[in-house]
């Protein structure tokens, strides 16, 4: 079906006019360069059923003044010489001040995945926060409960305990943790270029030095990164999987605690595992007593289009899941489900989270779970991920011809990647994308309100779900043209 949908809308797509038309798509996301837009014919982003009210708020400058004077100087934003001063959002939408629109590439960092103020999310939030805002899980209520259910039920196997927490740091935090009182071990595996958040545990799991700072991080190893595109075996996961065993046999006392991975890594640039590699260390993790954690903060919740959680794209099944971001659609909320047996070992002391479980929460993660189902939205990531994949490898292609670059490996190990022949920029983007539903190559040159760079060069592009078709093409044309 979904198939049929996509030659369709491919069909459709190749009509001159229609090309014309998308064409008319991009545009500059930076006001300096709008001089430009001026003398190019006028771009036109497609017709969208609704027009946020006016702004009355204070101006970008005195928000930008005030948050130098009042906010940590950590806090850095996007567009430097203008920042965007973000006031509405509508599905895939959001507007500035002045009421420009733009296409939400980045969707939250992976969170907005039923689109910006889904009524079905809004409502349930403010019946919700009519009732009862808060309570703490020491009371009943239904909205925790109805969640779990509801989540549990998402998830294979025994995974049917379900924490809630307020942020995926937290998650993995707990799950970290978990694992470690489970085990009696210390050690973790984790691996180069992942991201796991910023906590006192996660920090050190997190492998990417500019996320590090110099304080005291024990007991996390980090293993070869199983990048099929970058990775020293390119994409052999077995070998990857080795260095894992290595590490276990090197570096610890031949027991661990728990391998802790991204099924997709989102923070180091959206880099898919090597093919087999999970399966392989799942099961050298189990032979050394570990658990092993998958953290779906940024891949779950159908943001893969194929699958519902990252790690069913490898075959495997978590002893222990973490999530964020997308499971709230922008509420803060996280979670980590295990398994009866691993949940019993929090009852040893008391855990408790003052928000953890609250109801406002909980009842908006009920309703994207709803939402997700409601709209077929998974399906749909699909059926635009898998069309945006097949553009963008097309890009690829004509780029590679052109570049003289001839495979992958040219540009792995290419002496002059920066400043040889080859425009490394606009030549590499593609890589990122695969099966990462949901991403959107953007230049400079299309209006999305970012500019997010993950590893090295890799535009890292996420979308809400919930981009209809049309939309999305209409910008891959435009993003064909700036390449
Ligand atoms: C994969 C992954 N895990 C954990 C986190 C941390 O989540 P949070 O920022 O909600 O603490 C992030 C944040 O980007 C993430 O991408």
């Amino acid at each position: 079906m979904a198939m049929q949908i996509l030659a369709t809308m491919k069909g459709q797509f190749q009509a001159k006019e229609l090309l014309r038309r998308c064409r008319g798509f991009s545009q500059v996301a930076d006001r300096e360069t709008i001089a430009h837009e001026i003398e190019s014919p006028i771009p036109k982003m497609p017709l969208f059923d609704y027009a946020p009210p006016p702004y009355d708020g204070p101006p970008a400058a005195e928000i930008l003044q005030k948050r130098k004077q009042f906010l940590s100087p950590s806090m850095f934003y996007f567009y430097n010489n203008t920042p965007l001063n973000l006031v509405d959002g509508k599905m895939q939408y959001l507007y500035d001040d002045t009421g420009r629109r733009y296409l939400d590439a980045f969707g939250g960092i992976a969170t907005v995945c039923c689109g910006h103020c889904h009524p079905d999310v809004v409502k349930a939030i403010v019946n919700q926060t009519n009732r009862l805002q808060h309570s703490t899980i020491l009371y009943l209520n239904h909205a925790i409960t109805d969640f779990a259910e509801a989540l549990a039920s998402k998830l294979p196997g025994d995974l049917k305990v379900v924490f809630f927490t307020n942020s995926g740091t937290e998650a993995n935090e707990l799950a970290m943790m978990m694992a470690r009182l489970y085990t009696g071990c210390h050690d973790i595996i984790s691996l180069r270029n992942a991201y796991h958040g910023n906590g006192a545990g996660t920090m050190g799991a997190t492998a990417q030095s500019n996320w590090k700072f110099n304080i005291v991080q024990s007991g996390v190893h980090h293993a070869l990164n199983p990048d099929p595109y970058r990775g020293v075996f390119g994409s052999d996961g077995k070998m990857y999987a080795k260095d894992v065993e290595e590490l276990i046999t090197y570096g610890t006392s031949g027991h661990v605690a728990g391998f802790f991975s991204e099924s997709i890594q989102g923070v180091g640039g959206i880099v898919e595992l090597a093919p087999g590699y999970l399966p392989a260390v799942y099961s050298s993790i189990k032979k050394a007593g570990g658990l092993c954690i998958a953290d779906e903060v940024q891949c779950g919740f159908a943001r893969t289009g194929s699958h519902f959680w990252g790690f069913e794209s490898q075959g495997v099944v978590p002893d222990i899941v973490t999530m964020a971001k997308g499971i709230g659609n922008g509420i803060p909320l996280g979670a980590v489900v295990t398994t009866p047996e691993i949940a019993e070992v929090l009852t040893r002391r008391s855990y408790f989270n003052t928000f953890g479980g609250n109801p406002v929460c909980t009842a908006a993660g009920h309703a994207v779970l709803k939402v997700i189902e409601k709209e077929n939205l998974q399906e749909n990531a699909h059926v635009v991920g898998s069309y945006l994949k097949e553009r963008l490898n097309s890009l690829k292609d004509k780029h590679e011809t052109e570049n003289s670059c001839k495979s992958r490996n040219t540009a792995r190990d290419g002496p002059d990647e920066r400043n040889g022949s080859v425009d490394w920029q606009r030549w590499n983007f593609w890589k990122c994308f695969p099966h990462y539903t949901s991403t959107l190559l953007f230049q400079g040159r299309c209006r999305f309100p970012c500019r997010c760079y993950g590893l090295h060069n890799v535009k890292d592009v996420k979308l809400p779900m919930k981009l209809k078709h049309l939309t999305l093409l209409d910008s891959c044309y435009a993003t064909d043209l700036d390449v």
